[in-house]
């Protein structure tokens, strides 16, 4: 044990390659700088990072374009200092404490209470959001597993989803949208997703029974109803998706809506009958993990990955996802 905790000691002593920002603004305030690396506390494992992503999570953490966003990362400037909250790569050591997992093991997961995946090593406890990869899966497939999906999970059990509900999915290219598609068809749902011509084919690879192309045609116009409305890119409202709805149906949306509508509809719309707005907050746990490991497994789900950047181009990387145009992931290499 004792040259166990003095290998893991010699640790801090060794540099690494991270983004690092230290304060709010554009992709720009990105910086590959060299530190410290982060020493494992006792209940902790140490990550040496293969893959990782940026994702409209880092994007928010990074501008602060919500003020809402700075009670978690700092009011005046960030906390953090590294982002990345998804990674995929192999514990390198362990805290005295760890019991689950071993110095070896190849994993992936999501850690959005301290991020610091943007760098050559990441500190996790073995107990959050972590477990070994998929068989069969390389470092930048396990990466995207996490992000997209736990919000999409979230969102679907607040909405209570049963086999043989009718649900839309509106923005269903994007990280959230193509995981919740691939997801819900898991509880035997019926899928019409809504995207733009050009994602249409890709969307009915996923497994959506529907596709509607929104650039064709008014999605508000169609002659069905639905049970769920799950615009995944926020782009919809509640009054604009209530004929869609069936009596009892239920709308969410990823974003807070205009003049922060959406946590009032939230609020409001349970105290009465018929239809309603949810707003879950996300978590993750080591379950969800766990869970989304096995539908990888068993071909369920597959994270949907539009391009991949090396870390030195991760102001770059930013800077896509930011056109709010990427079809699904965008990973980052670390090799
Ligand atoms: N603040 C935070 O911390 C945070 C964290 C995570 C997510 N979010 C929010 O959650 C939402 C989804 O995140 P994400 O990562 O899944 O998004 P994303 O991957 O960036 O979404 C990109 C997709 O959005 C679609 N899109 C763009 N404009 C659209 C429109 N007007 N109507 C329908 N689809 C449109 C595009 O496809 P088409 O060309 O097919 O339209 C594109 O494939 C975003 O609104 C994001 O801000 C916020």
């Amino acid at each position: 044990m004792k040259f166990l905790r003095d290998r893991i000691l010699r640790h801090q002593y060794h540099k690494m390659r991270a983004a690092v920002y230290n304060k709010y603004g554009p992709p720009e305030v990105v910086k590959l700088v060299e530190v410290d690396r982060p020493l494992p506390r006792s209940n902790e494992v140490l990550v040496k990072v293969y893959a990782t992503t940026v994702n409209r999570t880092d994007c928010g953490f990074r501008s602060a374009e919500y003020f809402i966003s700075r009670f978690f990362s700092g009011l005046f400037k960030p906390k953090f200092g590294i982002l990345g909250n998804e990674f995929a790569g192999i514990i390198e050591a362990v805290g005295k404490d760890v019991t689950l997992l071993n110095i070896g093991d190849k994993v992936f997961g999501y850690n959005d209470t301290k991020f610091g995946a943007h760098a050559e090593y990441m500190t996790i406890a073995e107990t959050d959001a972590i477990t070994t990869i998929p068989n069969d899966v390389t470092f930048e497939q396990a990466a995207p597993i996490t992000e997209g999906a736990h919000y999409a999970l979230c969102d679907i059990r607040a909405a209570k989803i049963k086999s043989g509900h009718n649900v839309m999915i509106y923005g269903a290219s994007g990280a959230i949208g193509s995981a919740a598609v691939q997801l819900i068809k898991n509880y035997d749902a019926k899928v019409t997703a809504v995207c733009s011509t050009q994602n249409v084919e890709v969307v009915k690879s996923l497994g959506a029974d529907q596709v509607i192309d929104y650039i064709t045609q008014d999605f508000t116009k169609i002659d069905q109803k639905f049970d769920f409305i799950f615009d995944a890119v926020g782009k919809s409202s509640f009054r604009q998706c209530k004929t869609l709805l069936k009596k009892n149906g239920t709308y969410i949306s990823t974003e807070l809506g205009k003049n922060y509508e959406n946590i009032f509809l939230a609020l409001l719309t349970p105290l009465f009958r018929g239809k309603k707005v949810l707003f879950p907050l996300p978590t993750i746990k080591k379950e969800d993990v766990i869970l989304l490991k096995k539908l990888v497994e068993s071909g369920k789900y597959k994270p949907l990955v539009d391009r991949s950047y090396h870390l030195d181009k991760i102001v770059d990387a930013y800077k896509y996802v930011e056109t709010r145009q990427k079809v699904g992931n965008v990973v980052i290499t670390l090799t």
